[in-house]
């Protein structure tokens, strides 16, 4: 037997986010090797697939993405539908291109189903456009991170250049990100919005300043946190002064139904 590789955007969390085609796949899939923060909500959706969890948390397990490109290579002698489910969307820091190299040398098939990025959803709770007609015209999607051996990371240049920057898997390193942009001539007043357990019912958002990143930051529960940078986060520097929401709707309906996302002030 030889099948296919589907490489499938999670999305960011909320099982009703997840696009029709992923759901698809998930339903029919005979394997599933899934990253570490893809909620079991979704993983339910593969009910006779055999699940192995591959992902790779920051600073905790990690298997070794050499393993993961065999693993999914040699599934396919077995298996005729094979998910590689990946949060958020696949092509998005997510290792996607060392797996598609390996497929490709492999000859083996494989197909990409996008999901929604990190960014989009983090905008989407805080009720603010990354882009702004007139404004805010570029946005850039970056990471701090570098492994060793690879090249210079220039993320201050891409986050200098952008009207608005999402910076990814940055949370840990905010006290790092503000130091090097204000040094590098970002003010330090730039509005910056961090949103955590982005389109979750725990979704939290705290809203400020570049200089207030590190306060911030501290005051995120540990799940995983999307920075927006830029003169569009000023909104939810207001959106945060205004009292929190009460309400037992999911984040998405209080959202929609009042303009704002459940925020804290600085
Ligand atoms: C390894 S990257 C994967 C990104 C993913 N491929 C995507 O498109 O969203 C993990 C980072 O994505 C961001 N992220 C993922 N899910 C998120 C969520 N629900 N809310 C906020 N940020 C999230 C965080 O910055 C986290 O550290």
């Amino acid at each position: 037997m030889t099948g296919t590789v589907y490489l499938v955007g999670a999305g960011p969390g909320a099982v009703d986010l997840l696009t029709l085609r992923a759901a698809k796949f998930l339903e029919c899939a005979d394997i599933v090797f899934h990253d570490a923060l893809v909620p079991q909500e979704i993983l339910l959706l593969a009910s006779k697939a055999k699940k192995v969890e591959v992902g790779k948390r920051s600073g905790q397990y990690s298997t070794a993405q050499n393993f993961i490109n065999k693993q999914l290579a040699d599934a396919v002698r077995k298996h005729k539908v094979v998910v590689r489910l990946k949060g958020g969307d696949p092509m998005l820091f997510d290792r996607a291109h060392e797996e598609i190299s390996y497929l490709r040398k492999k000859r083996v098939r494989f197909e990409v189903v996008p999901g929604i990025t990190a960014a989009l959803a983090a905008s989407a709770d805080l009720g603010v456009s990354l882009t702004r007609r007139g404004s805010a015209r570029s946005v850039a999607f970056l990471t701090t991170r570098t492994a060793p051996g690879e090249r210079p990371n220039e993320w201050i240049k891409a986050a200098l250049a952008a009207d608005t920057a999402v910076i990814y898997m940055g949370a840990g390193e905010a006290d790092a990100i503000a130091q090097a942009l204000i040094a590098a001539g970002k003010p330090s007043a730039t509005p910056v919005a961090l949103v955590e357990n982005a389109s979750l019912p725990t979704v939290r958002a705290f809203a400020g300043t570049l200089a207030q990143l590190p306060t911030l930051a501290a005051r995120c529960g540990g799940g995983p946190v999307a920075i927006l940078l830029g003169e569009v986060a000023r909104d939810s520097a207001i959106i945060a002064a205004w009292p929190n929401e009460q309400s037992s709707s999911s984040p998405t309906a209080r959202a929609t139904r009042t303009g704002r996302a459940r925020s804290s002030s600085s």
